[in-house]
């Protein structure tokens, strides 16, 4: 058996390997404290010493709770530290967009790399170039097998003839994204051009290619407000799209996201790197599909393990 230990920490309660001997067999909870005042304490309740420990966390929600468990990890002698970000946050800030602004994804990648962490492990990266921010193997996965698997199953059900399907990108920076997708499912892409004009609110929106009597599949990294969705939909519906579905990885599901998507009846295929769709009524289910990214991770946290490729999770 791998000398490997998997912390989840009070995030991530969604993501699990489907066998359950895999998820018992390296488990290890840390137990968080709080002082009345908010200052919070980590302790790894059993030895890790010499072990491989892959820490999973989320510096929006647990920031401190992360680097607080990184460094009981250091101090108890770990011999390995893999942080894992199932989705890796603040990375919409990948560089200097404006004057005088900050570059959130680079600060994560000094704060993990200062705390002495070895390795780091995400999927579907806002922007791949965030690897570079570190001096530290970065393993990038990839949903795109999973979700081209869900996106061939719709396509196979439905009426329209695989033909007259198209793929799309909400914005130019989902060229690559979509790119992908287009070459593993032999479909043609088009893009749209989207200014913002703050975080969360979208100026303009304009669409390249042609969608006439089409069927689009809108291929995305992150859902936040929904915002840039339903503007999209709306879009290429008054382009002249027959149906539009939606495949985005990480469902931020921000303020009232979900209701909107139901509401203007979008139907979403996504991912379970966020909580957020954990307690789904099956109203909602209706319209929100999620994929079950937890073996991916799991299959990658014992090859790395144990020195193996992980070539496969990665494309
Ligand atoms: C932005 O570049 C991202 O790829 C997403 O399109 C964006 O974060 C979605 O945000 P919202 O749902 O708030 O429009």
């Amino acid at each position: 058996m791998q000398n490997i230990a998997i912390s989840y920490g009070t995030y991530y309660s969604y993501l699990r390997p489907s066998q359950l001997s895999l998820q018992k067999s390296f488990n290890i909870e840390a137990e968080v404290t709080t002082f009345n005042d908010g200052e919070m304490a980590v302790e790894f309740p059993d030895s890790i010493r010499g072990k491989h420990l892959f820490i999973f966390g989320d510096a929006t929600h647990n920031l401190v709770e992360l680097v607080m468990s990184i460094d009981a990890a250091v101090r108890s002698s770990a011999e390995k530290i893999t942080v894992v970000l199932p989705m890796y946050n603040w990375a919409r800030q990948d560089k200097k967009g404006k004057h005088r602004a900050s570059i959130g994804a680079s600060v994560l990648a000094n704060i993990l790399q200062g705390l002495g962490v070895h390795r780091v492990m995400s999927i579907d990266l806002h922007a791949e170039q965030i690897q570079g921010m570190f001096r530290i193997p970065f393993e990038h996965l990839s949903g795109l097998h999973l979700f081209t698997n869900q996106i061939k199953k719709v396509i196979y059900s439905s009426t329209t003839i695989y033909d007259d399907w198209v793929l799309c990108s909400p914005d130019a920076g989902g060229t690559v994204r979509v790119h992908k997708f287009a070459e593993s499912l032999s479909l043609p892409y088009v893009i749209m051009s989207k200014k913002r004009d703050k975080p969360g609110s979208i100026e303009s929106m304009e669409l390249i290619g042609d969608v006439k009597d089409k069927s689009v599949i809108i291929i995305d990294d992150i859902i936040d407000t929904g915002g840039t969705l339903i503007k999209a939909v709306d879009h290429l519906y008054s382009a002249g799209a027959k149906e539009v579905i939606c495949v985005i990885t990480h469902p931020v599901l921000s303020n009232n996201a979900v209701d909107r998507l139901v509401n203007a009846e979008v139907f979403l295929i996504t991912s379970n790197t966020r909580n957020t769709v954990k307690t789904l009524t099956e109203k909602q289910k209706q319209y929100i599909n999620v994929v079950d990214c937890s073996d991916l991770f799991m299959d990658a946290i014992l090859n790395v393990s144990n020195n193996n490729s992980i070539i496969k999770t990665l494309s």
